[in-house]
């Protein structure tokens, strides 16, 4: 039989792409830069399949142009929000995506995040760089537990339930915001407290991680408003998409001291940086990271593998979003 024509975007694991060249007639991408919208069209002639990562606009525009051979996109990721499946449906182009793979990891690089926001680490360690320290004080760079704190959780669905996991094992109580409540031995088993209201739940947590994805719903869903409705003491972390907060906004509130820290990994113009969010001292920033450990990374080539292999032989692949 024909091996299928895979085109892939990004460099991916060695092993992904050693075992992508037995199964497809792959074209890898070894230089790993970002293809232009032409790139894409051009390199896609004849392929089935295509494996995007975030970083590639899959826009209405790229989809109405993409060669009558492709049949599926196999998203190299959870998050989808950078392909239009408005477009795709229209085209009746299969959509999947990687999920589950990488729960765990997201979930602890959340976690890192908190802490780390919390107890002051980078800012802690940037003085030690800079030969700063002048030695212990019992006033000195003071933080804030962790422990008997109110942690509001927007999403609570695979990776946010993985963050409530880790979260109460350092005693905190879990609240958490999604459009309808989660299965009733869920919020038992993480003795949860479920708000209907996102507004009203900000106004009582001390912690706020945002794991919901990004959607015409949810992007700028922490608008001036809503980030006004926070403690002054509150500490935001954002694990899922840089676009479900108002950036300018959040760095404004920072600098006044009006939203106590915040702890991101992801950012609205990705690789770009809002320069007063790089400037502060009570914000940690990570390059998104979540899902970037060998094993996560691995795991998600596999299930790419095995999506496009149940789609060309004719099944339903497992991570089917449209
Ligand atoms: C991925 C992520 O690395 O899976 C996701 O949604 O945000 C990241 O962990 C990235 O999306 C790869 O395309």
């Amino acid at each position: 039989m024909k091996k299928p024509v895979v085109l892939v975007t990004r460099k991916l694991p060695e092993a992904t792409e050693n075992r992508m060249k037995n199964l497809f007639d792959v074209r890898l991408n070894a230089s790993d830069s970002v293809m232009s919208f032409e790139e894409l069209i051009e390199k896609s002639e004849g392929a089935t399949a295509i494996v995007p990562t975030v970083t590639d606009e899959i826009n209405a525009a790229l989809v109405s142009a993409l060669p009558l051979t492709v049949e599926i996109i196999a998203n190299f990721g959870a998050g989808v929000n950078h392909i239009d499946l408005a477009a795709t449906a229209e085209r009746k182009i299969c959509v999947t995506n990687t999920p589950d793979v990488l729960t765990d990891d997201t979930a602890d690089l959340t976690i890192a995040l908190m802490l780390a926001t919390a107890r002051r680490l980078t800012e802690g360690c940037q003085m030690l760089k800079n030969d700063l320290w002048s030695g212990w004080a019992p006033t000195f760079m003071l933080g804030t537990s962790l422990t008997n704190k109110n942690l509001g959780i927007i999403g609570l669905g695979k990776i946010g339930s993985a963050v409530a996991v880790r979260a109460r094992s350092f005693g905190m109580r879990i609240h958490y915001h999604n459009r309808k409540p989660v299965s009733e031995s869920i919020m038992a088993k993480l003795d949860a407290t479920y708000w209907q209201c996102l507004n009203e739940m900000l106004a009582q947590v001390d912690f706020l991680s945002i794991n919901c994805p990004q959607t015409a719903e949810t992007r700028h869903l922490l608008n001036a408003e809503r980030l006004d409705r926070l403690q002054q003491h509150a500490i935001i972390i954002n694990s899922a998409r840089g676009g479900i907060i108002d950036e300018a906004e959040l760095a404004e509130r920072l600098d006044k001291g009006t939203i106590a820290a915040a702890g991101l990994d992801v950012f609205e113009n990705e690789p770009e940086i809002n320069e007063k969010l790089s400037s502060l001292n009570n914000v940690v920033l990570a390059p998104h990271l979540g899902s970037a450990t060998n094993e996560s990374r691995l795991a998600m080539g596999t299930r790419v593998i095995e999506n496009i292999i149940s789609f060309v032989s004719g099944q339903v692949p497992q991570d089917k979003i449209y």
